[in-house]
């Protein structure tokens, strides 16, 4: 079997956490029309992480503003009962830390069962092992690159290796006959170093304030979104 390489298929993912939240339906709309893959939610509670930003009610508010696809990011303990309200809400994609589930297995199934895409995130410091034995129900894995909880802060080098590392697991799973598992990186990406996270075998590219912090002079997100596309290619 034949393992596509993880370079074929990348997309750019803006975090709207670094969004106008007085205006979030034309900033949603304005990354869409930039070009996005997919709209990031980053979901926090002041209690898994020292921050507190929004839930279900936006996610539903911004819905039908896109036809992007809504990768939520759930950095909030417990976890479960959440996931039925997202997605309701119109949530496609759903991940969480396996830190703040007391059953890693069953809140994957929870969102699958949703009919959501589930995947699992790793702080800076958290091991690739819970990884191990939920393989077949992750469709994508989310390494986090700096500490969860703001935006603007700079990239973790330390993440370069892991990086490899999950890639490894994925691709030694798909060639056993494992489904596609997407590999994401959030937090601190740019145009500069965008293209070494890719090397490193991230396929999936998570920007806060690269993206929405780009002035409107230098012609705003669709310019920024081009250059990171070609910092990419
Ligand atoms: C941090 C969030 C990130 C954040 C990234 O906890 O998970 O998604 O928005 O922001 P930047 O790209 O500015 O580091
Ligand atoms: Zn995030």
């Amino acid at each position: 079997m034949t393992v596509v390489s993880h370079l074929s298929h990348l997309r750019l993912v803006p975090s709207i956490l670094s969004a106008d939240f007085a205006k979030l339906g034309a900033e949603v709309r304005a990354v869409q029309e930039a070009g996005a893959d997919l709209i990031h939610f980053d979901v926090m509670d002041n209690h898994y992480v020292p921050n507190l930003t929004i839930g279900p009610l936006v996610c539903e508010a911004i819905r039908p503003h896109v036809d992007l696809p809504i990768d939520v990011h759930l950095m909030v303990e417990p976890v479960d009962a959440l996931i039925p309200l997202f997605a309701k809400a119109g949530a496609n994609i759903i991940t969480f830390h396996p830190e703040a589930s007391r059953h890693i297995d069953r809140t994957l199934s929870l969102i699958k069962d949703q009919g959501c895409k589930a995947g699992l995130v790793f702080n800076p410091a958290t091991s690739l092992e819970y990884m191990d034995y939920v393989m077949d129900k992750l469709d994508i894995v989310l390494l986090m690159s700096v500490n969860p909880g703001f935006g603007g802060q700079h990239f973790i080098e330390t993440t370069l290796s892991k990086i490899k590392l999950a890639r490894q697991k994925i691709q030694a799973w798909t060639l056993k006959g494992g489904q596609d598992i997407w590999l994401e990186v959030d937090g601190g990406i740019k145009i500069e170093n965008i293209a070494r996270i890719a090397q490193a075998g991230a396929d999936t590219f998570v920007a806060g304030s690269a993206i929405f912090g780009a002035p409107d002079a230098d012609g705003g997100y669709k310019t920024v979104i081009q250059q990171l596309r070609k910092a990419l290619a």
